[in-house]
Parts: C-alpha cells; sequence; structure tokens
C-alpha cells in the first residue's frame, strides 16, 4: 500500500525535486501540496508549486497556498539561495495546475478526513501552516500518520552560528510542532549536506532526457551557483526530497530519537534547534534526528522518479 503524503514547501529548488520525487514514486501517493512563505513570498512559492507539477506532468493533485508570513515575526526570504522569485535559472513556464480554491489548513483537513489511512506530513518549509492546522483542528491529530520534516541542525546553521533557515523562519511554529507529541523525524542540515549535487549527479540527471529533468538541470546549475556565492559551496546541499525518500524506505536515513528543543529567545541563536544528541537532559525524546544519508540511494531514487515524469 502506498503511503498517503501531504507536502507542505516553499519552492525553492530542493523543494521540486521534493514534489517530483513524491510524484513520480510508486510508494507513496501525493495527496495535495500546501504552500508557505519562505524561500520566497507566498505568491511566488505557490506559482512555483503549480510550476514544478506543470513541468512534469502531474495532474489532479491539489495546490492550496497558506500562510505569507511566519506567526509572529516578519519574513525574510531567502533570495540570496533560490533568487528573487524564488526559483532562479529557467524562464518559469505559465502554470496550468490550478490553484485550489481552499486555504492551506482547509486542504490538509479535508485530505485528512477523507483518507482511509493515517496520511503523512512532509512540510520542507518553515512549520507555519503545520503549526496553524494543529492549532486549528486538534480533532485530526488522530488522522496523522507522522511528520517528516525538513529543517534544523544537529550542529551549526547557515542563517546564522546555530539556526537553520526553516526553523529561523518561524521558531515559535517549530516550537508549537516538536511539542505536539505527534511522531516527528528531523532532517537537519547535518543530514541534508550529504545530498550534495556534484557534477556527476547534474549529468545523471540529464541523461534521464525527458522535460521534467531538462528544467531540473537548469535548477541545480543556479541553485550550485547561489551556494557557492553565499556559502563556498559549489555542490549545493539538495535538502528537501530527503524527507521524502524517508517516507519511501525508511533505510535511506539512520536517525537517533533525541528530545529536541527550538530556541525561540537567545540573542544570538533565535531559531536554533538544541538536539539532546546524547541525552544530557534526561528529557523524552520528541523526534527521529536523521544523522547518515545512503547517498547512492538518495539520488537513484530521485533519478527513477523524475524518469517517470514528464
Ligand atoms: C532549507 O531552506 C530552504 O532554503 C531550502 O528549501 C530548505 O528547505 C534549508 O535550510
Ligand atoms: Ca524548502
Amino acid at each position: 500500500m502506498p503511503v498517503p503524503v501531504i507536502i507542505d514547501c516553499d519552492p525553492g529548488h530542493d523543494d521540486v525535486f521534493a514534489l517530483w520525487l513524491a510524484a513520480g514514486n510508486p510508494a507513496v501517493t501525493l495527496l495535495g501540496v500546501t504552500t508557505v512563505g519562505g524561500n520566497g513570498r507566498l505568491d511566488h512559492t505557490t506559482t512555483n508549486a503549480r510550476i514544478a507539477l506543470t513541468v512534469a506532468g502531474v495532474e489532479g493533485v491539489p495546490v492550496a497556498a497558506g500562510a505569507d508570513e511566519p506567526l509572529q515575526r516578519e519574513l525574510t526570504p531567502a533570495t540570496w539561495i533560490h533568487g528573487d522569485n524564488a526559483l532562479g535559472g529557467p524562464v518559469l513556464p505559465e502554470p496550468t495546475v490550478p490553484l485550489d480554491p481552499r486555504g492551506a489548513v482547509e486542504l490538509i483537513s479535508d485530505l485528512l478526513e477523507a483518507s482511509p489511512e493515517p496520511v503523512t506530513l512532509i512540510p520542507t518549509g518553515p512549520l507555519t501552516n503545520i503549526a496553524t492546522f494543529l492549532q486549528r483542528r486538534p480533532d485530526l491529530r488522530g488522522r496523522i500518520a507522522e511528520i517528516i520534516w525538513m529543517g534544523g541542525s544537529t550542529g551549526r546553521g547557515n542563517v546564522g552560528a546555530y539556526p537553520e533557515f526553516n526553523a529561523w523562519v518561524d521558531p515559535e511554529a517549530a516550537d508549537l510542532v516538536f511539542k505536539s507529541g505527534l511522531p516527528l523525524t528531523m532532517v537537519g542540515l547535518n543530514v541534508s549536506h550529504q545530498a550534495l549535487v556534484t557534477e556527476q549527479v547534474i549529468e545523471s540527471i540529464q541523461r534521464i532526457g525527458n522535460e521534467t529533468s531538462a528544467f531540473g538541470v537548469e535548477l541545480l546549475r543556479f541553485f550550485c551557483g547561489a551556494y557557492d556565492v553565499a556559502e563556498g559551496m559549489p555542490e549545493a546541499p539538495l535538502h528537501d526530497p530527503i524527507t521524502v525518500a524517508i517516507a519511501i524506505d525508511r533505510a535511506v536515513t539512520t536517525v537517533r530519537r533525541c528530545h529536541v528543543d527550538i530556541e525561540t529567545k537567545g540573542e544570538f541563536t533565535s531559531g536554533a534547534t538544541a538536539v539532546d544528541l546524547h541525552d544530557m537532559l534526561g528529557k523524552e525524546p520528541n523526534a527521529d534526528v536523521a544523522l547518515t544519508l545512503d547517498v547512492p540511494r538518495f539520488w537513484q531514487l530521485v533519478r527513477e522518479a523524475v524518469a517517470t515524469l514528464r
């Protein structure tokens, strides 16, 4: 039985690959896509999600827009990595995939209520929509199988010494989700920086030879160029699809169960994930924290999915 999933995303180059992996792998069923302000403002991330599905020829998956702003803060889009429209690089086509008139919380609620199986939520951006959903619809908690989130880090950050972007944009939302008691996997920078877009990776995706791979290569070239400038990393980390890879095949990462606190107040550390890897605090674990990635298997999953698309 395929695992039913909803992706809550802020596309974003790596979010696009998360969408394609879910759309192209038969082990998961992509029930819906919701969007959040993050890498770009909501109008961009929503259009980009629709473009990602349009390019790949994915039809019948509803796309609904959620929050433009974090719960309590102002959004700073990641233009230095993703460009002004959050999807720099290729010429973007007009999306033919429509925008669902429902909001993100409403769409998630409807999909959870309609699914015979509990649904896996896969957020690949700030957790604003997921936190809002949990606040508004506590009655539907039992319909969530688990949450697999890209965000945080067991070590250093990418928007400051400690915070990772998705956690830093909306730490109050992350705090709410980490305190929710729901089964939660954290895919942080410590593991996503193992998914490096090497020249060999780009060439192997190019060799697939379909429209999706051609568009994907343009995305990856821009993404690597931006990472080179911003972080001196010409082989950029393709963070977000690791979440979907876990839903497909848990063996793609190893995890450690531990307690994670979200720093919402720190003078130098706001948005940091304080991961108690060695159980120094003796607190109840609240997350499976991904540690290692089976890199060849991960890229194999990405390539196989892209090859099934348009
Ligand atoms: C995360 O932030 C965004 O730039 C990426 O899409 C990813 O979700 C990495 O810190
Ligand atoms: Ca993202």
